[in-house]
């Protein structure tokens, strides 16, 4: 963890920006005038306003250091989510209502709970990570306490993935979580969430005005900072400005500024384009905006299979989930992110679109046809993702998704490996296999998936497609992992598919060292809490010879 100096202070040279930046902190509205497009909104809470709580330490959203609380309006409820400052644009909250660590204390004096019980459970040492964590407490104080859900340790590990602590341990600052349960909140707290309501509302109104007003005056500068509210503006702005920086949540596109000094003059942010934060529900599949942040995405297809709930939960932590949107997982196409492997197996599609000669034109493809090549695609800069489809489960679907990596929570996939296969009279009918971190692009394994139609569903056809799927592959050696582990992990991962999905007699059948083996105790409903298991005797001391 690093302190980074320059990047806090990197303010662009060009010094006219038309967009006035609004939004609501501590009872009022804040304005701000000729804010860079590229300045984060860790720099301007810092910097500009002198709010010095929150901390940088990353600056690449790793550490939790900057966690701050952002509350965006909708369906008439205000929506509370903890973000990383550090890589959030500043004018990204445009609209919406913001709190740092000094903002929850009262006027009095009087620490809110989520202070009060980092104080009680002893819960910080060199306290550098602290506000962070506190901020984190906040959103959950709001989304759990405020709506009598209790807080688990569980909940509380999995909010606290993007906050970490070099001194203090976690078990302190999880009790202080959990400790929000005996809290009793007013009535007041449910006045304010309505003030706060109405201001954002005309918070809008303001905003809306001064966007028609630059747009007016100086077109090409509506664009230094364009947030527009609908897709056609979007698909505008994009045509006539295809130069321009496109954002979304950005988790990526934050790290160009903070870490290779990169200042945009053009960003064109796209998470407030009504029609693509929304998720639609149609027979045969959900399509899902591409502005739709992870949080929400990921919500909405554990809904069908919520066996991937410990796959998703793995995507980075939660303030970064909570920015980042699924289109932007996809555009970037990283050869080792998350959802693009998973995306595939399930079948899903993207909808590009674009305007020519004034009229919008969508095309639809499969999202394997997508890349091609190391983060390149078939995107041109005049088009913009608009939805991801993703096809609703087939009949007698059985569907796993692995990521292997250096720590459980908060990191980068070395491979990972989605396997989606349908079983029709004991055989295989369907199977689509998406692998990540073995190639210049995610992919779909199609020699693998050839093999395995209308074979035997059972452990002779699995062991021999994971000696395909592994010879389907050339992986590199990087830092995070070598061509000959990545390929050793495909192989893995395909026996852990048999363990888990094959009945216990035809694994055992096919056991034979006398080695323990060690089975996932998939007894657990909670994906969280995976534990290793020794087998029974009996089939232990029968053992994984031809697993191998
Ligand atoms: C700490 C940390 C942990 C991470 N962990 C993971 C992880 O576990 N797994 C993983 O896969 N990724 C991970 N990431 C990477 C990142 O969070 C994801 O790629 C994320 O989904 C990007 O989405 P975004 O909305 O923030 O995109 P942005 O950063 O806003 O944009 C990324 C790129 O996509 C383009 N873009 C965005 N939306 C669209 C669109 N609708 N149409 C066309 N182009 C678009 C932008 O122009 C930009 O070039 C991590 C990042 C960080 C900082
Ligand atoms: S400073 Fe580390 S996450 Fe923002
Ligand atoms: S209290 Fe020192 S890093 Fe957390």
């Amino acid at each position: 963890m690093t302190l980074s100096k320059k990047s806090i202070s990197g303010k662009s040279k060009e010094t006219s920006h038309p967009h006035v930046l609004r939004f609501w902190r501590n009872g009022k509205e804040i304005t701000l005038e000729n804010i860079a497009p590229s300045r984060t909104l860790l720099q301007i809470l810092r910097e500009d306003l002198n709010s010095k709580g929150t901390k940088e330490g990353c600056a690449e959203g790793d550490c939790g250091a900057c966690t701050v609380v952002v509350a965006q309006e909708q369906n008439n409820e205000l929506v509370y989510t903890a973000v990383n400052s550090c890589i959030r644009m500043a004018h990204s909250v445009s609209g919406h209502a913001v709190w740092s660590v000094e903002d929850i204390i009262s006027n009095d004096g009087t620490l809110h709970p989520a202070q009060s019980s980092m104080v009680k459970a002893h819960a910080s040492q060199c306290g550098f990570c602290t506000p962070g964590f506190v901020m984190s407490l906040y959103a959950m104080y709001e989304n759990y306490t405020k709506k009598n859900i209790a807080i688990t340790p569980r909940i509380a590990q999995s909010a606290l993935t993007g906050n970490l602590c070099r001194c203090t341990g976690y078990r302190p600052i999880i009790d202080a979580a959990v400790s929000m349960n005996q809290i009793e909140h007013s009535q007041s707290s449910q006045q304010n969430s309505k003030t706060i309501l109405k201001a954002l509302k005309d918070l809008k109104v303001s905003i809306n005005e001064d966007w028609k007003k630059i747009k007016k005056g100086n077109p090409k500068a509506a664009a230094s900072y364009a947030l527009p509210q609908t897709l056609q503006e979007l698909l505008h702005l994009k045509s006539e400005y295809p130069n321009a920086q496109l954002i979304a949540g950005s988790t990526d596109a934050g790290l160009q500024v903070t870490k290779q000094f990169k200042q945009f003059d053009h960003i064109i942010d796209l998470t407030q384009v009504s029609e693509i934060r929304a998720v639609e529900e149609y027979p045969h599949h959900i399509a899902i905006g591409a502005g739709v942040k992870l949080t929400h995405a990921f919500e909405e297809l554990l809904k069908d299979r919520p066996q991937l709930k410990n796959y998703l939960m793995r995507f980075a932590g939660l303030p970064i989930r909570n920015s980042a949107t699924l289109g932007g997982n996809i555009a970037n196409g990283s050869p080792i992110g998350d959802s693009m492997p998973l995306l595939i197996s399930l079948g899903a599609s993207v909808v590009l679109s674009s305007v020519q000669n004034k009229k919008v034109k969508n095309r639809e493809v499969l999202l394997e046809n997508f890349y091609t090549g190391y983060r390149q695609s078939i995107l041109t800069q005049r088009e913009v993702i608009t939805w991801i489809k993703v096809p609703k489960p087939h009949s007698n679907e059985i569907l796993r998704a692995y990521k292997i990596s250096k720590r459980f929570d908060d990191d980068i996939s070395a491979v990972s490996l989605c396997i989606n296969l349908s079983i029709s009279n004991g055989k295989i009918a369907f199977a689509s296999l998406g692998v990540g971190g073995v190639a210049a692009t995610p992919a779909k394994a199609y020699e693998t998936e050839k093999f395995l139609l209308d074979q035997p569903f059972n452990m002779n056809t699995l062991i021999k497609a994971k000696k395909i799927l592994s010879k389907e592959f050339k992986p590199l050696s990087d830092m995070r992992a070598s061509a000959g582990y990545r390929k050793q992990l495909l192989e893995n991962l395909v026996q852990r598919f048999a363990v888990e999905t094959l009945d216990t007699a035809q694994v055992q059948d096919k056991s034979s060292s006398g080695n323990d083996v060690f089975w996932m105790d998939l007894s657990s409903t909670d994906s969280n809490d995976l534990r290793f298991v020794k087998l029974k005797p009996d089939l232990s001391k029968s053992s994984s010879q031809d697993l191998k």
